[in-house]
């Protein structure tokens, strides 16, 4: 089947201002590491979520490569066809990794062995040196580079010391928003919303991600400075019910209906 690349035209509906999903494949690669098996493939996975809709692809390849590994990334490489989003930990082992394979963007995140995902942002305010080496590396390899941040309005400030040229985006962590109950929620929103305000007005293109579903996308969707969602643990949950087809398709609505 032939396939075309998203553009911005196929977001268009999604609101005045483009909203992006892009669907993160690891826990396909989840399933076939826990039984050593060569199926479920992640790029096959991407490949439909691709058709189903979806604007770009993530995968978070680990230091412990507990589930996406070196060759999924490889094969996604050339198989996706709109944005491919690496996130990664600025390793040397890593910042080889991605400038050989050259995803079109690499979301920087911080990774601890233990975790069982990603438990929170950069601290930029603590030190940005090591995150300024890798992201120069990048960049001068022609790969765009993001970073992951909590909703702290000290660590956009911290990031307003990078170049939009350098690090022209960054992911806002939606955990805590998406763990709230009761009045919380409130205040994790406006939080995020501060934050989008805060970057966008800095000249950087806002992001985010961690934790959505349909039911608590809503809200982080109408947050207009956002251009792109990195959804993935929902999406895989629900397409092992449904299909991938339908779980994206669900997701997309969702993103839709918060936009408006
Ligand atoms: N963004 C970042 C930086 C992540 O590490 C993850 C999890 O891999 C996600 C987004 C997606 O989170 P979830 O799988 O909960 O949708």
């Amino acid at each position: 089947m032939s396939k075309t690349r998203p553009n911005e035209s196929d977001a268009s509906d999604l609101s005045m201002h483009p909203l992006l999903l892009s669907v993160n494949v690891d826990h396909i690669a989840t399933l076939r590491q826990a039984r050593g098996t060569t199926y479920p493939e992640p790029a096959a996975a991407a490949a439909l979520a691709e058709e189903a809709g979806a604007h770009g692809i993530t995968v978070h390849l680990r230091s412990d490569r507990r589930h996406i590994q070196d060759d999924d990334v490889r094969r996604l490489a050339t198989s996706t066809i709109g944005k491919l989003n690496l996130e990664m930990a600025a390793t040397e082992e890593m910042l080889e990794i991605a400038t050989q394979l050259r995803p079109h963007q690499v979301t920087l995140v911080p990774e601890r062995p233990e975790e069982v995902t990603t438990e929170g942002g950069l601290d930029l305010v603590e030190g940005q040196e090591h995150i300024r080496a890798a992201a120069e590396r990048l960049t001068a390899e022609g790969i765009a580079v993001s970073v992951f941040l909590d909703p702290d309005p000290r660590q956009v400030e911290a990031l307003g010391s990078f170049r939009p040229s350098l690090v022209p985006g960054f992911e806002i962590n939606t955990d805590a928003y998406t763990r709230a109950v009761d009045h919380m929620v409130d205040i994790e929103i406006n939080k995020i919303i501060a934050v989008a305000t805060q970057g966008a007005a800095a000249g950087f293109r806002v992001f985010a991600g961690h934790g959505l579903t349909t039911s608590n996308v809503g809200r982080i969707a109408a947050v207009p400075e956002l251009e792109e969602l990195n959804i993935g643990h929902w999406i895989v949950c629900r397409a092992s019910l449904v299909g991938m087809p339908q779980s994206v398709q669900e997701m997309l609505a969702a993103m839709r209906a918060g936009r408006d």
